[in-house]
């Protein structure tokens, strides 16, 4: 995993299709929502619906979540820091690629550290990545504990677990933060749902690349 290509090893394959291309297409360019925030804030609840309802309005949408990629192509991957690097790594680029592909691509991972996001962030143009803060206090992700995984943590069964044992990073400036110990998911997913029709970068037909 930490080994690198040698320069000149590897080049980019020559795509016919361009992303500014894709997006003339479908009148727009791509986008990735990205929803960090902490185990039990409602990311998932709120990225399922937020996806049901892109796709009901007509909008190409999918959806990485953090507990199925982690069953497939993040199943090598454990929660120390490196781990949870790697696993943004991965994701950040797997987003980009459906971003470019035109697609608005939610992202709801823990995705605890900031340089992380930032990085996932900087793969993109400007304007083409939204970050979502999910924010519910940590006694309040702690209540709910959806899948008992706080109690486990807190009886010593799992090591490293976000909010306890492992850091979250706030973010710093997101596009967006929706308070799920305030407002119900729906609220929060109107909101989101706003955000990205305000956001949503329209493409002429015959603009150029
Ligand atoms: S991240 O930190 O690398 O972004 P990710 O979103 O993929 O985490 O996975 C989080 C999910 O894994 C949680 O919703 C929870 O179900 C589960 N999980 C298992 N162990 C841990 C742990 N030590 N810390 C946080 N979540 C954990």
């Amino acid at each position: 995993m930490n080994k690198q290509h040698a320069i000149g090893d590897l080049s980019a394959a020559r795509h016919a299709l361009t992303a500014a291309e894709r997006g003339r297409r479908n009148g727009r360019a791509g986008v990735v929502v990205w929803l960090t925030g902490l185990s039990g804030a409602g990311k998932s609840t709120i990225a399922t619906e937020l996806e049901w309802q892109l796709v009901t309005r007509g909008f190409s949408a999918c959806l990485l979540d953090g507990d199925t990629i982690r069953n497939g192509l993040c199943k090598d991957l454990a929660f120390s820091a490196a781990d949870r690097h790697e696993n943004i790594r991965r994701i950040g680029e797997v987003a980009k690629l459906f971003a470019d592909a035109g697609l608005i691509c939610i992202v709801a991972f823990i995705s605890p550290f900031r340089a992380d996001r930032e990085a996932a962030r900087r793969l993109l143009p400007p304007g083409q990545f939204l970050e979502i803060f999910v924010n519910a206090p940590l006694a309040v992700c702690e209540q709910r504990d959806p899948k008992g995984l706080y109690a486990r943590a807190r009886q010593g069964k799992i090591p490293e677990f976000t909010g306890l044992t492992s850091p979250y990073e706030n973010p710093d400036n997101p596009e967006m933060e929706v308070r799920t110990d305030r407002l119900v998911a729906g609220e929060c997913v109107k909101q989101i749902l706003l955000l990205i029709e305000s956001k949503l970068l329209p493409i002429a037909p015959d603009s150029p690349s």
